[in-house]
């Protein structure tokens, strides 16, 4: 069967054949339907993030799926069923109390692998295997759109965790900032709609189709070349909530300038080694002072897989529609690699229904 893999050396991915896999004890065999792309995917072919399975020389790339159950092969599901697979499965060493309590999510990364990033194959190929309590049923609505499942569990989780660090006094958030116009940026934007004023930063010239998505959303477009992070509080207004979606290590720190008394930023990006100065005095008396938390988040639970399951029957059409840019098949998936201002969200289509 056709797989999309990376290559040790090669910063592009190569279509090879590799054997349809086998279903083991507890687990389904899958037709894939559609596999998204992310950020972190193309930090995986760029050899910045995650690894090859031990001994072996390529890794087949891909964690946001879905996909049709085959072969239910004794388990509870039925042949028919859509189903989204989570991301991270044992590490080699063996079970771990993370996994033994159902929260493989806050596994730090040596308790872990995950499936097309870290040490195990993805999903990226015309089937896969996984364990059934790894798959998490869509509606067949959904299917078209399944691959996003996945990425908007990120947020539900890294938004649970935020407001959990706000839950011990009256918090009453009125203004949210997202960092990053990305796909991960976009979702999460389209989330807040408790919000009374949103804004979403980005670093790109108009016309840009992020920008448009932005402010169809409703919310304010901020240009971090002309609007600095941490100049965000004069120039508008600072911000309850701070979600964090560029990968750009210094917007850490500024996350915490930008973020009014008593809110609560959430980092997500994933930034390589930068050494940079910080004023860690003003930095620590202001977190103090003004009762602020940053809460670093990855991964998500099946939990959060069906919570954003139900978000994204919410999604506008429009919305996912202007997010969606290409689905391509698999003899074009470098194309839904390449990151170019025209490409917001793109996926490689293997099957349909
Ligand atoms: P992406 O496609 O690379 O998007 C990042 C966006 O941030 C891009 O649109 C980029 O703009 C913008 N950006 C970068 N630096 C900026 C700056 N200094 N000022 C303004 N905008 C800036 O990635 P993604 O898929 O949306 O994911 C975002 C980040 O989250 C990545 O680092 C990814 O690895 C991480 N991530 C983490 C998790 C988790 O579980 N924690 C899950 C998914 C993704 P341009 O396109 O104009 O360069
Ligand atoms: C994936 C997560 C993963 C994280 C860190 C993200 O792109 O969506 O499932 O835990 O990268 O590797
Ligand atoms: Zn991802």
């Amino acid at each position: 069967m056709d797989a999309v893999v990376a290559r040790r050396g090669a910063t592009t991915p190569t279509v090879i054949d590799v054997p349809r896999p086998e279903p083991g004890p507890g687990e389904a065999l899958v037709r894939t339907l559609r596999v998204g792309v992310d950020g972190t995917d193309r930090e995986v072919l760029a050899g910045t993030h995650g690894g090859f399975p031990d001994d072996e020389d390529y890794l087949i790339l891909g964690h946001e799926a879905v996909g049709v159950v085959v072969d239910p092969n004794g388990t509870s599901l039925t042949a028919g069923d859509i189903v989204v697979p989570t991301v991270r499965r044992l590490p080699a060493t063996g079970t771990n109390d993370y996994f033994e309590r159902g929260q493989a999510d806050m596994a730090p990364p040596s308790m872990c692998r995950e499936r097309g990033i870290d040490g195990a194959h993805g999903f990226m190929a015309e089937y896969f295997t996984s364990p059934a309590e790894t798959l998490v049923e869509i509606p067949e609505s959904l299917a078209p759109l399944g691959f996003l499942v996945e990425p908007v569990s990120i947020s539900e989780k890294a938004i649970e965790h935020a407001s959990a660090s706000r839950s011990a006094f009256d918090w009453q958030p009125e203004s949210a900032l997202v960092l990053g116009n990305g796909p991960l940026g976009l979702v999460t934007l389209a989330m807040l709609d408790g919000y009374d004023r949103t804004y979403c930063v980005g670093r790109r010239d108009r016309p840009d189709p992020t920008i448009d998505i932005i402010e169809r959303l409703g919310a304010t477009y901020v240009d971090s070349r002309e609007t600095p992070v941490e100049s965000f509080p004069t120039v508008h207004e600072p911000a309850d909530f701070v979600y964090e979606a560029t990968g750009h290590a210094k917007h850490a720190i500024e996350t915490v300038a930008a973020l009014a008394p008593g809110g609560v930023g959430a980092l997500l990006g994933v930034p390589e080694s930068w050494a940079f100065e910080v004023d860690g005095g003003d930095f620590h008396k202001d977190m103090v002072m003004n009762n602020k938390a940053l809460v670093g988040s990855v991964n998500s639970s099946a939990a959060h897989f069906r919570a954003a399951a139900d978000r994204l029957t919410g999604f506008p059409t429009w919305f996912t529609e202007a997010l969606v840019t290409d689905v391509v098949g698999v003899e074009a998936a470098a194309e839904a690699f390449a990151n170019d201002e025209r490409t917001i969200k793109t996926a490689v289509e293997f099957d349909t229904l």
